[in-house]
């Protein structure tokens, strides 16, 4: 039924190959569930690495898609829209009051891009200090922000002053900081490298060292952002608001958009076109924008993201308990990580027969990044395969020499 003339084959034939690919042609979604163009049926814990936030083909984000279609689909931003407009309010109610100025964009690399030209241009310095095991994106100033050699040593030079220092360790962030240091960017939460929750007194640590140094704090939340933890931003699981934050994925319910949301006195230091992009706040992604923030605030899926994140961590923590190839269960809400003594990659294909999508975190690491929208129910069948694809994993394994 669902495009029977396409093999996997035959898009690989045409494409660059960039992707780790898995096996599975998805023809189409609803909430938490996709189904294959043979009609098989899967859970979605890979989310589209997290862009199916508020549920695969959200009632409210394809009502607001198709009625803006037919309205306007592209107006540039040197046009006004009272679409982008209303857009704009959404997101400013939920906001850090500081943070009352926007910029769109178009993805996530494309935010922190902006996001490190508006801090550098306020700062007046070229310098940046990023976390060890940060992932920023892929472009050449988000890329120079990113930890992985894999990633970086084909491409350089990269971006000129930037250091990396500890993640978990705020006083070699300070010993890093010199006359060139004009902005410190991180993700709250480190997704790519294995969904890092950093301790508790990290984030508000480095905020008074940015505060008292005179530095930018930018917050990447392009993963973290948008209810994914259980609070609108994940900085305020610590109390810290950041000077300028990004966001992604998300954020229009599909839909391609990148935003930074900045401090008035740090926007205003960029001159008119200084930065700008063609696609920006197009009408068509800011009306799924506001779709996707009624999802998230009206339908509360934040706070589900809390309650069911919780289940979602308890379930997983009995089958840490019940196989010894599980290490270690992380997360908070629903950014969950499942750290295993051996490669994932097996666990993911045999996840994808059983019919359940997940994602990876470098080698051993399995990442979780459901829709807010899963419930319960869903959720413990979830834990149902899981525990049959680990059992199955530790008998090929012959995991008894672990115990
Ligand atoms: C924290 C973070 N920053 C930036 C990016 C890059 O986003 P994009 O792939 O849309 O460029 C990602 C993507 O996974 C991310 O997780």
């Amino acid at each position: 039924m669902y495009g029977d003339r396409f093999t996997l084959n035959d898009e690989d034939r045409y494409l660059a190959t960039l992707y780790q690919r898995f096996p599975i042609n998805i023809a189409r979604g609803k909430g938490a569930t996709v189904w294959d163009n043979a009609g098989k049926e899967y859970i979605d814990c890979m989310g589209g690495y997290g862009v199916a936030l508020v549920g695969h083909c959200n009632d409210r984000v394809v009502d607001a898609i198709k009625r803006q279609a037919e309205l306007l689909i592209t107006a540039h931003m040197s046009t006004y829209n009272d679409t982008r407009l209303r857009f704009m309010e959404k997101i400013a109610s939920v906001a850090p009051t500081s943070l009352n100025k926007i910029f769109f964009a178009n993805s996530g690399a494309e935010s922190v891009e902006a996001a490190l030209k508006f801090a550098r241009k306020y700062s007046g310095k070229h310098g940046v200090i990023a976390m060890n095991g940060a992932y920023h994106g892929k472009s050449f100033g988000a890329l120079s922000v990113t930890y992985n050699e894999k990633y970086r040593k084909s491409f350089m030079p990269l971006l000129d002053g930037v250091k990396f220092v500890s993640y978990s360790d705020p006083s070699l962030l300070e010993e890093a900081i010199d006359d060139t240091i004009g902005t410190v960017i991180l993700e709250p939460i480190q997704g790519e490298t294995g969904i890092i929750v950093p301790p508790d007194n990290l984030l508000p640590k480095i905020r008074e060292i940015c505060d008292r140094r005179n530095l930018v704090l930018v917050f990447d939340e392009i993963q973290s952002g948008l209810g994914r933890t259980g609070k609108m931003w994940a900085g305020q699981n610590w109390k810290t608001t950041p000077d300028i934050m990004c966001l992604a994925k998300g954020i229009a319910g599909g839909i391609p958009m990148g935003l930074v949301l900045a401090k008035q006195e740090i926007m205003d230091s960029m001159k008119l076109g200084e930065h700008s992009s063609t696609f920006g706040g197009s009408p068509i992604a800011c009306a799924a924008g506001i779709a996707t923030m009624e999802a998230l605030v009206d339908d509360k899926l934040v706070e589900n993201a809390a309650q069911m994140g919780l289940r979602f961590r308890e379930g997983l923590s009995r089958l840490k308990e019940k196989h010894k190839i599980v290490r270690e269960v992380r997360g908070i809400g629903m950014m969950i990580g499942v750290e295993l003594r051996f490669d994932v990659k097996d666990i993911l294909f045999d996840g994808i027969r059983r019919g359940l999508l997940l994602l990876y975190s470098g080698r051993n690491i399995l990442r979780l990044l459901p829709p807010l929208v899963m419930n319960e129910v869903t959720i413990s069948r979830v834990v149902d395969i899981m525990d049959i694809i680990l059992t199955e994993e530790e008998k090929r394994r012959n995991v008894s020499k672990y115990g």
